[in-house]
């Protein structure tokens, strides 16, 4: 199946970017980051464990964490926030991570372009954005579509596991994700926070406004 999206989930503002986060790209990309290529990666190349991707991780503060406590497994986070990317490359750098690589890129065309069917172990998507308006709910990530692509690239047996703290895209994400024929809710509903995950920048926005925070993990079956 080929899933082209024609309109993107973030929109690129010139942001600013700290004379560190330059350095860091400067610096560590070569060593961290896997360029777009728009061609199928080999897997064994880069990642030696079960591989778990992060799609928007932001500043990268739980992804850096994640993979930092969970040396058996290999990590792969795609944004495309520059100052982000920056200061993830940094923390890699700091803590020593050995299990986590970045691409600077969309993710919806890495997906689809550069990862094999099958081979994915999880994906984990930590509050999209929202897009509200709803002539701006064309541009939010979770969809049918962009959900069969996620399910085509996991393998049998791994997970989407996501969270918002938007009420609207939660019951959004639960539709498409429930309608989808390969895959089981693990929960009956909304899924528990895992024990892994760390509180995200977002999440702790969200929790200010009194907003609830929805998860959901299912499984890919068939
Ligand atoms: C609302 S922020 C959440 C950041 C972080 N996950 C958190 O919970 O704090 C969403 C992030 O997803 C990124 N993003 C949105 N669509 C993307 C796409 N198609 N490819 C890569 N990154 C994307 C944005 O640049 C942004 O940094």
């Amino acid at each position: 199946m080929e899933y082209k999206q024609n309109i993107k989930s973030y929109v690129l503002r010139a942001s600013r970017i700290s004379s560190g986060q330059k350095l860091a790209i400067e610096k560590y990309s070569e060593k961290h980051c896997i360029k777009y290529s728009g061609q199928k990666l080999d897997i064994s190349e880069y990642f030696s464990h079960p591989l778990c991707i992060e799609i928007g991780f932001g500043m990268g503060t739980a992804t850096a964490q994640i993979a930092h406590r969970n040396p058996d497994k290999s990590f792969l986070g795609i944004e495309v926030h520059l100052p982000g990317i920056g200061r993830l490359l940094s923390k890699i750098e700091e803590d020593g991570i050995g299990n986590l690589k970045v691409i600077n890129h969309d993710a919806v065309e890495v997906i689809e372009t550069m990862i094999p069917e099958s081979s994915v172990e999880g994906f984990h998507i930590f509050f999209p954005d929202p897009w509200p308006k709803t002539k701006q709910q064309k541009r939010r990530l979770i969809n049918q579509e962009f959900t069969q692509l996620l399910v085509s690239r996991l393998k049998v047996g791994g997970y989407i596991y996501m969270a918002t703290d938007w009420e609207h895209y939660a019951q959004q994400m639960l539709r498409v994700l429930s309608a989808n024929q390969d895959l089981q809710n693990e929960y009956e509903l909304w899924a528990e926070k895992p024990i892994w995950r760390p509180e995200t920048a977002f999440e702790s926005k969200g929790k200010k406004k009194n907003h609830i925070i929805r998860e959901l993990y299912f499984k890919r079956v068939k």
